[in-house]
C-alpha cells in the first residue's frame, strides 16, 4: 500500500488512525481522503530539503494539482508560497486569507478581470507568459498599488522531459512561455528592465510533470543559468532568481515504489547543479524557487467509494461498478493513468479475482483500474483507490450531473471534514429559468424547495 496505511484489530482500513468504515457512515462516499500528517511531512521535505543546498530558496505548492481553503492554511502553516495559475486559485486563496504576497501568479492567458484583481491585492511574483501579455502588463503596471511588481518570465528550455505528451510543457513547440531562439525571450526581459515600471527579478521554466528521472531537470538548469549569464554577459543585468517550476513524478502503483527520486534527492540534485552551473559561468548564486505540487499531494490522498454492482462475464471480465468514476478521476481515461486498490474491510476467506474497476457514468472508457487483483467484492464493499491526491479533486466534473465528492483531512485518528460533498441542489443552483422555458408555473423560484 502507498502512504500510511494499515488494517485495524476489526480488519478495517485505517489511515492517520481514521477507520475507513466509520468514515464511510460519517461523511457518506464517494470521498477524498487525505492523510495530513503525510501533506506536512512532504512540503517540510522540499522546505528542508532545498533550504540545505540553496539557503536562499522558496517552495511554492502549485494549487493546480488539488486546492481548498484548509490546505490554503496548511501551506501557509508550513511556510510555502503558492503557485496560482488563475483567477480562481488566486481569488480561493485570497478569500482564505493567505498572504498575496507569497503568491505566484501564472497564466497563458491572464484575462482582464484576473488582472484587475492581481494588480488591486497584491502578488508575490507575476510571471510573464508571453510579448503581448507583457506589453499590457507594462500599462496597466503603473496601476499596481503595492510598490513595483516584481515579475519573472517564463521561458521554455526545450528540454523534453519524456513524459505523457499532455503533460510536457518546456519544448520549444508549447503554448508556454517566451521561446530563446531569435533572442526572443532575452528582448522581452530587456524591454521590461528598460521601461523601469517592474522589477524584473528572474526566470521561470517547467518542464512537465511526473517526470521520473534528475536528469532533464538538471540539464534544465544549465539551459537557464546559461541564459541568465549571457543576458548579464550582454546586458549588465544581474537576475536573481530562478523558477524551476514543479514536475517530481510519483508512484502510483506498490511495483513502481523506489523507481522515482526522493524529495531530498531532487532537492540535492537541483540544487548541486545549480552550483556547479553558476560557479562554470561564474554567476552569483540566485534565490531557487520551485512548485512542486503532485509530489506533495498525490500519495497523502485516496478515494474512497463504495461497490454498487458487480458483473461477471463467464470467460471475460468481472466488472465491479462504484459510486463515482471519471467524474473524481479523469486520469485514467486522459493519460491512462494507472491505479491500484484495496478493500476498505481485509477479507481472508474470498478467493480473488481480476476484476476492471469502473465508475457510474454513460461512457464505456469510465475506467477506474484497468485490471486488478482483490478478494472476492460483494455490492456494499468499500473500495479505496491510492494515490488520488493529485490532479483527481481538481480535475474533478459534474459530467452525467454526478455531484463530486467531499474531502476530508485526516490525523491521529481524527477527520475533519474541508470541503462538503456537492449536493443534488448543489447541481442546479446556478440555473436560471425564464419563463419562457417554464414547465410549470412559478418553477423558476421554487429550485431551492427541492433541496437534497
Ligand atoms: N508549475 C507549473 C507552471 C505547472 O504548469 C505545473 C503543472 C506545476 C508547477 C506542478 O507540477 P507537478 O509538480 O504537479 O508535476 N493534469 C496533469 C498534470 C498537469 C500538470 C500541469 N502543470 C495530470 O493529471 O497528470
Amino acid at each position: 500500500m502507498l502512504g500510511n496505511k494499515a488494517y485495524n484489530q476489526s480488519g478495517h482500513l485505517e489511515i492517520a488512525g481514521c477507520d475507513v468504515v466509520n468514515l464511510a457512515s460519517e461523511m457518506g462516499t464517494p470521498l477524498y481522503i487525505f492523510d495530513e500528517e503525510l501533506l506536512r511531512k512532504a512540503m517540510a521535505a522540499y522546505r528542508n530539503g532545498l533550504a540545505q543546498v540553496v539557503p536562499e530558496s522558496t517552495v511554492a505548492y502549485a494549487g493546480k494539482a488539488f486546492l481548498c481553503s484548509a490546505l490554503c492554511g496548511l501551506i501557509e502553516q508550513e511556510g510555502l508560497w503558492l503557485d496560482a495559475v488563475s483567477g480562481g486559485e488566486y481569488y480561493l486563496a485570497l478569500v482564505s486569507g493567505f498572504p498575496t504576497t507569497r503568491i505566484i501568479f501564472h497564466g497563458n492567458n491572464k484575462m482582464r478581470e484576473e488582472r484587475e484583481m492581481v494588480l488591486a491585492e497584491g502578488v508575490g511574483r507575476w510571471v510573464v507568459d508571453g510579448e503581448e501579455e507583457l506589453d499590457t502588463l507594462l500599462e496597466e503596471a503603473p496601476s499596481y498599488r503595492h510598490g513595483k511588481m516584481p515579475v519573472y518570465f517564463r521561458i521554455t528550455p526545450g528540454v523534453d522531459p519524456h513524459t505523457h505528451e499532455f503533460i510536457t510543457t518546456g519544448k520549444v513547440d508549447s503554448k508556454f512561455g517566451f521561446p530563446l531562439m531569435e533572442g526572443i525571450a532575452s528582448r522581452a526581459l530587456q524591454k521590461a528592465v528598460d521601461s523601469g515600471l517592474v522589477d524584473v527579478m528572474g526566470i521561470h521554466c517547467h518542464i512537465g510533470s511526473q517526470i521520473d528521472s534528475l536528469e532533464p531537470f538538471e540539464q534544465t538548469v544549465k539551459v537557464m543559468v546559461d541564459f541568465m549569464a549571457d543576458f548579464r554577459d550582454r546586458t549588465g543585468f544581474v537576475l536573481t532568481e530562478l523558477d524551476m517550476g514543479g514536475g517530481l513524478g510519483v508512484p502510483y502503483l506498490d511495483a513502481d515504489l523506489g523507481r522515482f527520486p526522493s524529495i531530498d534527492d531532487y532537492c540535492r540534485g537541483l540544487g548541486a547543479q545549480l552550483r556547479s552551473q553558476c560557479e562554470r559561468r561564474s554567476f552569483p548564486l540566485p534565490r531557487m524557487v520551485i512548485e512542486p505540487g503532485r509530489s506533495i499531494v498525490n500519495t497523502a490522498g485516496s478515494t474512497l467509494y463504495r461497490v454498487g454492482t458487480v458483473k461477471n462475464i463467464p470467460g471475460v471480465k468481472r466488472y465491479i461498478a462504484v459510486d463515482g468514476g471519471m467524474t473524481d478521476n479523469p486520469r485514467p481515461v486522459l493519460y491512462g493513468a494507472k491505479y491500484q486498490a484495496v478493500l476498505g474491510v481485509r477479507t481472508t476467506d474470498r478467493e480473488a479475482h481480476e476484476y476492471t474497476v469502473v465508475g457510474k457514468c454513460c461512457e464505456s472508457g469510465d475506467i477506474i483500474i484497468n485490471e486488478c487483483s482483490l478478494p472476492s467484492v460483494k455490492s456494499g464493499d468499500l473500495l479505496l483507490v491510492e494515490g488520488t491526491g493529485a490532479y483527481n479533486h481538481s480535475m474533478a466534473s459534474n459530467y452525467n450531473m454526478i455531484p463530486r465528492p467531499g474531502v476530508v483531512f485526516s490525523r491521529e485518528g481524527k477527520a475533519l471534514m474541508v470541503e462538503r460533498p456537492e449536493s443534488w441542489y448543489d447541481l442546479v443552483r446556478r440555473d436560471v429559468i425564464p419563463e419562457a422555458f417554464s414547465t410549470r408555473a412559478g418553477a423558476n423560484c421554487d429550485i431551492e424547495g427541492g433541496k437534497r
